[in-house]
């Protein structure tokens, strides 16, 4: 058999999430909700993949290479939506239709639907199920032979007879057609409240004399359509659980599954343990035996092996094996920290190389900066990186001693083995091996306090 065309329809206007962001584009785990669609129609053997999307909404534009758009320009309802993709399908061919708001459709679901509707030549297949809560969902109603008669639609659950609102088998909106047997019958389907549903070319393809199926499955998770913000949470939530437990089955720990917030597209080595409340962004990579948590959050992080991470957030920076980061540091973009280095307690770091082994410990902000292997940077120690038009490089190089309280007023370099005096504004770079001091000079006024009392008891009071 040729392969299939997979539709995904991708063009309903979402009312019930209050959103101006269009339904199917609303991340889940990281990704838009319908490139989990798509993903699961590669998956599952798709030969053309189109997406049916309303002009001017944004999604067509962010579809991936590969993946058609067809325009829904006019009529509203699933059913017009499947009309916007007729050009060009030849009648012969198997159309699968899927809810680009089903963003846990499983391939292997799918790939199934399609065998089973191409080994009983059925003229359409359906899938239903009767394992969620069918509210909101169109219900099956089946004739007294059990056969599939209609589907009832309960968006509006006030419209619908008491009878049929108590139906527990559910329209799952995962659909496998024969394109013929689709479009002949499509054209027929009158509009609902305004709406053509793709649900009403049931009835009449069994009229035409169409085999119908109707396939339960047991799937939960592919069953779940998104149509409002609840239903958004539930299939994140089910979704965040797989991915933590996928990382599990390749050998990484969580202390705290229910508190890690964990998107697609990362990367965790074996050995590494996630701690409670730690969130892990899309692109981020780490390293093998590697502690994250408590409370971090990685966006896009770059770690090595068996790097040490807690109470921080790290944004778009590279962390070699070895290093310490937190509690509370602040990693930015273009951070390199390299082996064995230590980013200690409210430490904040941005588009700086730290050498080697190098130490920041306490309470700093090192900004465009190139400190090297071997040193040690005091506490409060600050870049002054920006004159208000430009930023500026700070130099710093290997085994410096800088003490509490220097401020780097760059462009400056510190040679190698120098040290700073504490509380130094150093303007002017300092040569390797050298202190570099710049402070006033303490002077102390000898016998001030008394002086100050004896001033106090010769003012005469009533004076
Ligand atoms: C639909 C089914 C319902 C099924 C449920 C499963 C119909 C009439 N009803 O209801 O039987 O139980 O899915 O989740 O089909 N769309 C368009 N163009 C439109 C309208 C919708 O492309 O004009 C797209 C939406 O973006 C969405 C999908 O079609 O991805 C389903 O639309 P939605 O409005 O969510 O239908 P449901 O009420 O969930
Ligand atoms: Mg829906």
């Amino acid at each position: 058999m040729a392969k299939p065309t997979i539709l995904i329809m991708a063009a309903g206007h979402g009312t019930r999430m209050r959103s101006t962001l269009p339904k199917v584009l609303h991340p889940v785990c990281g990704r838009p909700m319908i490139q989990w669609v798509i993903e699961a129609a590669r998956r599952a053997g798709a030969g053309r993949i189109i997406c049916v999307t309303r002009p001017g909404e944004g999604v067509a534009e962010r579809l991936p290479d590969g993946v058609e758009a067809a325009e829904q320009t006019s009529g509203e309802g699933t059913g017009s939506a499947v009309l916007a993709a007729r050009d060009g399908i030849t009648p012969d061919t198997t159309v699968v239709v899927l809810s680009g708001d089903h963003p846990l459709i499983s391939s292997a679901l799918i790939a199934s639907l399609v065998d089973r509707h191409e080994r009983e030549h059925a003229a359409a297949t359906l899938l239903t199920t009767d394992k969620i809560d069918p509210a909101g969902y169109g219900r099956i109603v089946r004739a007294a032979d059990d056969s599939v008669e209609r589907i009832v639609e309960t968006k509006h659950p006030e419209t619908v007879p008491e009878d049929e609102l108590r139906i527990r088998e559910v329209n799952v909106g995962t659909y496998a057609f024969s394109a013929a047997e689709l479009f002949g019958a499509l054209d027929s389907v009158s509009e609902t409240g305004g709406e053509r549903y793709l649900t009403g070319v049931f009835p009449l393809i069994v009229q035409r004399g169409g085999r119908l199926v109707a396939a339960m499955t047991e799937d939960v998770l592919s069953s779940l359509g998104v149509n409002t913000r609840a239903d958004l949470m539930e299939v994140g939530r089910h979704l965040n659980r797989q991915l933590i437990e996928q990382h599990a089955v390749n050998g990484v720990s969580f202390a705290s599954p229910d508190t890690t917030t964990l998107e697609a597209d990362v990367e965790i080595g074996r050995d590494t343990v996630i701690g409670p409340g730690v969130t892990i962004h899309a692109g981020t990579r780490i390293g093998e035996g590697c502690e994250i948590g408590p409370h971090t959050t990685l966006v896009g992080a770059r770690l090595g092996d068996g790097v040490w991470v807690a109470h921080s957030y790290l944004v778009d920076c590279d962390v070699e094996n070895g290093a310490r980061i937190g509690p509370f540091a602040y990693l930015r973009p273009g951070t390199v920290i390299r082996e064995g280095a230590k980013i200690g307690t409210f430490v904040e770091v941005k588009n700086s190389d730290i050498g080697r082994g190098t130490k920041v410990p306490h309470l700093s902000y090192l900004g465009d900066a190139d400190v090297g292997e071997e040193t040690n940077i005091g506490a409060s120690n600050v870049t002054a990186n920006y004159d208000g038009r430009k930023k500026h490089r700070t130099k710093i190089g290997k085994r410096v001693k800088t003490s509490v309280d220097t401020t780097f007023v760059a462009p400056v370099s510190v040679g190698d083995d120098a040290y700073t005096g504490a509380g130094s504004v150093i303007t002017d770079d300092v040569p390797d091996g050298a202190l570099g001091i710049a402070r006033a000079r303490q002077e102390n006024i000898e016998g001030y306090a008394q002086r100050k009392e004896q001033e106090a008891s010769d003012e005469q009071p009533g004076d």
